[in-house]
């Protein structure tokens, strides 16, 4: 009996989306796909998959989008080597919505004969509790078990919100984005199933495709072209609305609590913000990647900072806390930055400042010039972001802005959209 325990393989399945989603995340997702997009100095996707990395017996990770695979192919075939685990990228022909994309790929997700698949959004950030929802999800004994977390009742409308027992866990009722308020416990997009959730997926297109059927027999006396008939995805299937809600109450889906932190990654406001919980939970599970100075030999750093091995920064300069210095980045004298994703190959001239920022790859930032916000990451304009190869010229000051790709600043700009 111990043995068969070993013996049960688990898959991981991380919804990565494609290039018409994650349109909020402008113009940060113009050259780079949203889950690639560093925070803490490693790509969107990648916390996710390490988090995988402490699954007993996982066998094969897949990343499932409607991306080109050559967006994922360097990242694919490094993490495969650095975490001795196949991650695969699958690309999607169309989006099939959530529970559609894990569908469309049954046969290969079922290779190994997984007892389990974790599902997870690649779009959260959290701790990924995920052996303790695998051991959770094995008591209950349901079909799925999925991540909650009590957010504010004010937000709550913005995710799917549920009632669960507080006794056994089970999920009795499931609303997405209501319009009023139903509950502040919300769906985390983390989630485990067993292999019956292929059957509940086809359940619903099979449904939808006799509805289609009946409703074309009944009308047949009208002219229904051909192109109506393939207008209509019964192949499109969401995990929220066409899964979730009418399971509920049925005694197949549990929740799992995390009293840990959690937020969805819909904004680059937000980005930053988890920017800094990641490189927090670096303290705690990969201190080795944080940078440590003291201030004679290397630059002054405060709190938890990132920089990449190939940046170069100045002994005079000061950074930190928050702070995420990419690949081939030059950080001049005397440059201080407090809260910042620094993207690569930029350039910070001698006294530079950055301030909740975000600053785009191959964009520069003159002598004394300030690039800066309030740091509400809820708001639109909370943090300046700078596009891809902006020029801030020296003495420069930018507050609370988004400045689009190529842009070249010379003169001071406040609470501005520079298109
Ligand atoms: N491959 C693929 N194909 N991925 C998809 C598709 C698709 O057709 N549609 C959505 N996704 C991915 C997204 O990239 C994201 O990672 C995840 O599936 C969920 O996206 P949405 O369906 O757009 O939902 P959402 O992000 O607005 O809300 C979901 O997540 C919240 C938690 O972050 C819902 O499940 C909410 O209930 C939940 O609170």
């Amino acid at each position: 009996m111990e043995n068969s325990g070993e013996m049960e393989k688990v898959v991981a399945v991380i919804m990565v989306g494609g290039p018409t989603k994650g349109t909020r995340f402008r113009p940060l997702s113009f050259n780079t796909p949203k889950p690639l997009f560093p925070l803490a100095g490693q790509p969107m996707v990648h916390h996710p998959i390490s988090a995988c990395k402490r699954i007993p017996n996982l066998a094969q990770i897949f990343l499932i989008g409607f991306y080109d695979e050559k967006e994922f192919a360097l990242y694919v075939s490094s993490i495969s080597n650095e975490l001795r685990v196949p991650v695969r990228y699958l690309k999607e022909d169309k989006p099939h919505g959530s529970a559609g994309g894990l569908y469309h790929f049954r046969n290969l997700i079922m290779e190994d004969g997984p007892s389990h698949i974790f599902l997870l959004n690649c779009d959260v950030c959290c701790n990924f509790p995920l052996p303790d929802m695998l051991e959770a999800h094995k008591r209950y004994g349901g079909m799925g078990t999925m991540l909650v977390v009590k957010v504010s009742a004010e937000s709550a409308n913005q995710f799917g919100t549920l009632v669960s027992d507080p006794v056994t866990n089970e999920l009795l009722h499931y609303t997405e984005k209501p319009e009023t308020f139903v509950s502040d416990l919300i769906n985390c997009g983390v989630y485990i199933f067993t292999p019956d959730i292929f059957s509940a997926i086809e359940d619903v297109s099979n449904d939808r495709e006799d509805r289609v059927t009946a409703n074309l027999r009944r009308l047949s006396s009208i002219d229904i072209s051909t192109s109506t008939r393939t207008n209509i995805p019964t192949d499109f299937v969401r995990l929220d609305q066409d899964i979730l809600s009418p399971l509920s109450g049925k005694k197949q889906l549990y929740t799992y609590e995390t009293m840990d932190y959690w937020e969805q990654i819909k904004t680059p406001g937000i980005s930053l913000k988890c920017s800094g919980l990641y490189l927090a939970q670096f303290r705690l599970t990969s201190p080795h990647l944080l940078a440590s100075g003291d201030g004679t030999r290397s630059a002054t750093v405060v709190g938890d900072v990132f920089v990449h091995p190939s940046a170069k920064v100045h002994p005079t300069a000061k950074i930190g806390p928050n702070v995420s210095i990419s690949a081939n980045v030059r950080v001049g004298p005397g440059v201080r930055l407090i809260s910042c994703i620094i993207l690569d190959d930029v350039e910070l001239e001698d006294n530079a400042i950055v301030i909740n920022s975000i600053v785009g790859w191959k964009s520069s930032l003159g002598r004394w010039s300030r690039v800066q916000a309030d740091g509400d990451y809820n708001s639109k304009l909370g943090i300046t972001i700078l596009g891809e190869s902006v020029v801030v010229e020296q003495e420069v000051v930018v507050v609370n802005s988004i400045v689009l790709p190529n842009k070249i600043l010379n003169v001071s700009v406040q609470d501005e959209i520079i298109l």
